[in-house]
Order: structure tokens, then sequence, then C-alpha cells
């Protein structure tokens, strides 16, 4: 993004910081696209936090936090489907944006491989369909499971809503395929059926949706069956999960069995054995993307020999043998209305520009994120100016430039509110141990800021936190409103709070009945015993988001032991009370500080009493066992003949080892192939375990 300070100029404690930030920014852009179905940042904006946070962890390989972004595919399914774990990973691709990194991409594939140049690389492009992926198992030739990607690992069970898909066969056509296998795809909907959909929804008063990706995921991950079978949903089969027997020899030999399985598969598809091929498919793809009928968003490039792809395996969350090579995003030039001012949980201010409305690549734009003041000042951009929009996926837009600075009759530069223009409180930007302002201005109000404070409730039942069931951001904002729900402990003691204010029984309300009320009341009941995680991410405290309470409730796992040494913190030996907390790995002095100040404030420890005496929380779960290398070091010295010295290094990080380059006390094991020499005998000298590489790859491969 940008405004930013660039990651060459950036010092360790500051690109400590930026890590942590765009973890976050990255990990909630995630939950507002993969569970909300409702993203805030356009995707440009979004692979831009994800470049971002690539290139200071390349600067800073040891400041890589453990909860990278770059490890995590998308997020945990939401609730109120079954879950399914996929038999092998959904990842997700790696981006490429123009021509260069396309030949990096093959270049990097041909030393990984250790290919000599005469050797031909074969890769095939296709579109990148802009839907939401799909995993169908088959056994026996019959659909028995379909989940959503979730986060890779786990995902949503949709059998029943996708066995109303007439592109997804119930029994697979033809023979010869595996006893056993994942089929996957992309679910989509097309542009004429979204345009219908969307006129229907509106005459029944209903919501509309932003943008056939949407819809499509909407209509799919409904309750009601009945629901997604009124959809026109459809999906193309372009991969494969798990299966029980290999079942072709090339990615093209693969794509052709599906077909003949009865899926459809993309009639764009090619094979190609040169760059300036893959890149000519490329742009014929981009040129007929608007006659398509549906939405893409690039093209992806996989290597063609099934050998190969198993061979090059995947680093973090993508494949090493595939990429998407992203379409350029699309621009608008329209008119800044005003500014406006949204105060966040934090007490955030963010100022978003209200634009004339005006139509980007099909959508009709009236808002952008300008991110900060400094982004503002940036930019210089003022009320009245012409700008220049981006969107890439249909979300929020931003605004990229000016495009007539030199107009007389401008307004003045930009300032932004120095008081909270909810709570009329100072809006401040902190200085960090350097300091150096926070980019973002906040509001001082804490709970006396209206704002905040139901942004804070909203946060404490959302979807991460406690979950309830027909208590959203809408219901919260009317509790709140009333002066019924003020603090969290309220929403226990909802009902008699509602007549305790005078207010007519909730079964009386307008938009509520007999049985929603006493839905809700039972779901209330039955988050009185809370996850520790959930419990402890849904109190909102700076630092600690859904991450770090996933730490600490693994790692202290009862919840009165973590709770009481919170309260030590403000204890007479700070640094002996956080001992145990800056002891674990992946927890910073800010997660401390900010619990700190949290139970410092005698209204915090009233209100964790009142909540406490309302709620449970449920101990915390201790990590399950890992894999027989995984912590261990390990070192390759001599020649390996089973794979290159990349591909051994990937294969032994991505099962928990840590490589190093060297044998000390502290390595575990090394790997030693023919031609060793000092390495192996100084392992020898210290005593350290020695094994050949098939002794590696057999222990490996238990
Ligand atoms: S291949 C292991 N092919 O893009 C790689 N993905 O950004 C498997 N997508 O999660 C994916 N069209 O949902 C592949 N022709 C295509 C695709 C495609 C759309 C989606 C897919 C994936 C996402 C990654």
């Amino acid at each position: 993004m940008s405004g930013e300070i660039s990651v060459d100029d950036l010092d360790e404690a500051a690109a400590r910081r930026e890590l942590a930030r765009l973890a976050t920014e990255i990990k909630l852009a995630d939950a507002a696209y993969y569970v909300d179905d409702d993203p805030h940042l356009s995707d440009a904006a979004y692979d831009a936090l994800r470049q971002r946070n690539l290139a200071i962890e390349a600067r800073f390989p040891h400041l890589k936090r453990k909860d990278s972004p770059t490890d995590q595919v998308g997020v945990r399914p939401a609730s109120g489907f079954g879950k399914i774990e996929h038999g092998v990973a959904m990842l997700s691709l790696d981006n490429a944006f123009n021509d260069e990194d396309v030949a990096d991409f093959a270049g990097r594939i041909r030393r990984f491989l250790g290919l000599s140049e005469g050797e031909t690389l074969a890769l095939t492009a296709e579109p990148k369909i802009d839907g939401l992926s799909l995993s169908l198992t088959y056994e026996n030739g019959q659909l028995v499971r379909a989940a959503t990607r979730g986060d890779g690992r786990v995902g949503e069970d949709v059998t029943a809503n996708a066995r109303t898909l007439e592109d997804i066969p119930g029994s697979l056509q033809g023979a010869n395929w595996p006893q056993r296998i994942e089929v996957r795809g992309e679910v989509y909907m097309s542009h004429a059926d979204f345009e219908a959909l969307n006129t229907r929804e509106a005459e029944k008063g209903s919501k509309t949706f932003a943008n056939p990706r949407n819809a499509a995921a909407g209509s799919l991950r409904q309750l009601d069956t009945t629901i997604t079978r009124s959809r026109p949903l459809h999906f193309y089969a372009y991969a494969w999960g798990e299966v029980s027997e290999p079942f072709a020899q090339t990615q093209t030999e693969a794509v052709d069995k599906l077909a003949s399985w009865g899926f459809q598969t993309n009639a764009l598809f090619s094979s190609h054995e040169t760059i300036d091929g893959l890149l000519d498919a490329y742009r014929a793809i981009a040129e007929g993307r608007a006659g398509l009928g549906y939405d893409i968003d690039g093209v992806v490039y996989k290597v063609d020999r099934l050998d190969w792809q198993t061979r090059l395996g995947q680093v973090s969350r993508f494949p090493r043998w595939a990429i998407a090579h992203k379409f350029p995003a699309e621009k608008a030039v329209t008119r800044l209305e005003a500014i406006d001012i949204q105060v966040g949980r934090t007490g955030s201010l963010t100022p978003v520009a209200r634009l004339t409305p005006v139509t980007v690549g099909g959508v009709v734009v009236s808002n952008a994120t300008l991110h900060n003041e400094d982004e503002i000042a940036r930019l210089d951009v003022r009320v009245g100016d012409h700008v220049e929009i981006q969107r890439a996926g249909d979300v929020i837009p931003q605004v990229l430039r000016v495009t007539d600075p030199d107009r007389q009759d401008r307004s003045p530069p930009y300032e932004m509110p120095h008081i909270c223009p909810v709570c009329q409180s100072a809006a401040v930007r902190e200085l960090d141990d350097k300091g150096e302002p926070d980019v973002r201005r906040r509001c001082t109000g804490g709970l006396t800021c209206g704002a905040q404070v139901v942004e804070r409730l909203k946060h404490f039942v959302s979807r991460k936190a406690l979950d309830i069931d027909g208590l959203g951001a809408k219901q919260i904002e009317l509790f709140h409103d009333r002066g019924i729900v003020t603090a969290p402990q309220h929403i226990f003691q909802l009902e008699a709070r509602i007549e305790a204010a005078g207010h007519s029984p909730l079964a009386e309300w307008d938009g509520f009945g007999d049985a929603s009320a006493r839905k809700l009341f039972d779901a209330i009941e039955a988050h009185r015993s809370v996850a520790f995680a959930r419990f402890l991410n849904g109190l909102g405290i700076r630092h600690v988001g859904q991450t770090t309470s996933g730490l600490f409730a693994r790692s202290f796992v009862r919840w009165d032991d973590f709770w009481a040494a919170v309260q030590a913190l403000s204890g007479a030996s700070p640094e002996t009370a956080e001992q145990p907390f800056v002891s674990l790995d992946g927890v910073g002095m800010a997660a401390v500080s900010s619990l700190r100040a949290f139970v410092q404030e005698a209204h915090n420890l009233e209100m964790m009493q009142d909540l406490l005496s309302e709620v449970t929380v449920l101990d915390g779960e201790a990590p399950a066992s890992e894999s027989p290398v995984s912590g261990k070091t390990v070192v390759f010295t001599g020649t390996l003949e089973a794979m290159t010295r990349d591909e051994a290094k990937a294969r032994a990080t991505s099962l928990g080892a840590k490589v190093s380059g060297s044998v000390s006390a502290k390595t575990d094991i090394l790997v030693a192939g023919p031609g060793a020499g000092s390495k192996l005998k100084k392992a020898e000298t210290l005593g350290i375990a020695v094994m050949t590489e098939a002794e590696w790859i057999a222990l490996i491969s238990n």
C-alpha cells in the first residue's frame, strides 16, 4: 500500500511492527472474503498487502511471524455447516503481475528440477475463474462429499447443495476412474444469471449481491438446499486432491479424463513449450475476457508433467508448479464529494472517500478507502478533486491519484479531525518507543465513545468470538441504542434488562416475534460456556487478536491460570510477571503491555468480574503431535541423488525441520551423500546422528 515507508528503509523494529500490522490486516481481509462473502479490500489492495509482507519477510527472515500470512490459506470455515477435512490440502496460488514474473516462475522451476537447457518444460494455461473453489469426493464413481476450501485443511460440508448443480455429476460417466478421488474446481455464476438473480432479489425487497462471485458463494453456502437449487450455479473442474491411484501423466491428460467423466472443463485450456507461447495465450484470454459471460481475474499456468508437479511440491500455501498471472486492475476517474470518518473498535479513525458514483468494470462505485491521514497527505487529495480510482475485485476501491492537481479553485488540504466525530474526545496519534507516530489517529474516549462500545460489542459476538446465532451487528446496535446492552455481560442478562428498562418483552418488538425471541435467548444461554481462545479474542484487547488468543489458549491451557497471570502484570514485580508471556514464541511486548493496560483499568476488572460470573471459560487444548523431524535441525552435505538440494531443503522445512548450512552442537541430523567431507567428520566428532539420503527419505516418508 502507498503512503508507507519503503521496505528498504524499514529498520528492524519498524519491520516487526509492519509484519504484525500486515498479519492482522490480511487476516481481517481473509475473514471478510471467505467467511462473510463481503470483501472490504480490492484484490489489488489485498495483493499489495501480501507483496509487502513477503518483501519484509525476505529482508528480515528472522522476523517472520509464526502466524505469517505467507503460511495461511484463507480462514477457518464458518459455523453452520459440518466440517470436512480435505484429503490433500486445498492450496492457493502465487501471483505473477507481469511477463517478467512469469519468466521467473519458469526459471525457478527449471532450477528446482535441475533441468538442462535443452530440456522442454511444458506449461498449461487456462482462465482463472473468479468464483469459489469446491472439492468433490467420489468413491467408486459416486459423489459422496463436497467441501468448500475453508482454511485449506478443513472446509465446510456443502454436499447436499453441491448435488443440486447440473455441472456436478452424481455418478461419474465412462470408466477407469480411481476408486477414490477428490475432484476440484470452481463454482461460479454467469453474468446473465447474476443480473437476473439480482433483479429478482430486488423485486422481493431482498439484499442484492455485489458481484457474481459473492452471489455464487452466497448461493452455495445456504443452509437451505432449496435456495441453492433455485440458483443457477456452474462448475468447472480443473484440479484434484487425494486420489487412490494415479490416473494420468500430465495435466492435459488429467483434464481430458475429467471431461470424459462428465465434468465441464474450460475450453480455453492450452499447453505450451515456450514462455512466449504462454504469454500469447494470456493475451488471447485477456482479449476475449469481456465476451466470456463470466468473471475471470487472470490466467493460471501449471507444469504439465504430473511427476514434476509432485517433485516441485509446495512452499507454504502455494504449489511451486502453478501460478496465477493476474489481469491489471480496472480504473476510472470521478469526483471526490466528501471525506467521512469512520470510528472503529479500537477507536481508529478511518477516512472514507465519498465519490460521485461511477461505473468501474461494470460495477457502480461510490466509496473508496483513504486508509489514514498520511495517505491523504501523500495523495494530496482534497474535496472537489477529480481522482483516479481502481477496483479489482468489486470491493472497496482505492484512490490512486488526483487527476487535476493544478486546478485553480482547489479546496484547502484536508485536515483530519483531532476530536472524535462520535464522542468528541481527543483523537491522537500515539507514539511508539522510537517516538514515531502511529499511522492511525485514535479516539481516546475508550468505553465512553459510543462508536467504540458498539464496535467492541459487535466484535464480542462476532464469528471469531462468541458467535451467537441471531445476535449480529444489527441487533447489537438496536440493544445498544435502547441502553439495554452497553457492556458484554449485559448480553447474558438480556431478558431481565429489557424488562428492567421498562420495554415491552422482546417477542413484541418489530422484527422479533415469539419464536425468534425465544431462539435468541436460547442461543445466548448456549454460549454461557465459551472456548478460551474465542472468549479472549472477543474481549478485543489490542494486540491480542485471534492468533495470539489461540496461542495463549494452547500454551496456558487453563483459563484461570492465564487470567491470574494477566492480573499479576499490574502487580509489584512486573518483569517476573511478564515471563510467562514473553517466553512464548510469537508473543511480543505489545501484547503484554496491552494486557497490562487492560487490567490496570478498574472498570475493566469490574467488567471481567461481572462477565466471568455470567460465563464459564473452557480450558484450551495443548497442540497435537507433529512429524518425526519437526523442530529438528538438519544439515545436508555431499551429493544428493533422489532430489536437488533445494527440493530436499523444501521437504524438510515443510515437515517442520530447520535446515542449516553448517554443523554445530545444535545439529540433530546430518544427511550425508557421496562426497561428504568436513561436515561429516565434524558431525562424527560431535556425535550427531548421520544418515544416508535413503535413510532420510525413509524417515520422512513415515
Ligand atoms: S488451480 C493447487 N486453476 O484460484 C492449485 N485454481 O487463487 C489449485 N482458481 O483456490 C488451483 N481458476 O479457487 C486453479 N483454473 C484454475 C482456477 C483456480 C480459479 C482459484 C482456486 C484457487 C484460487 C487461488
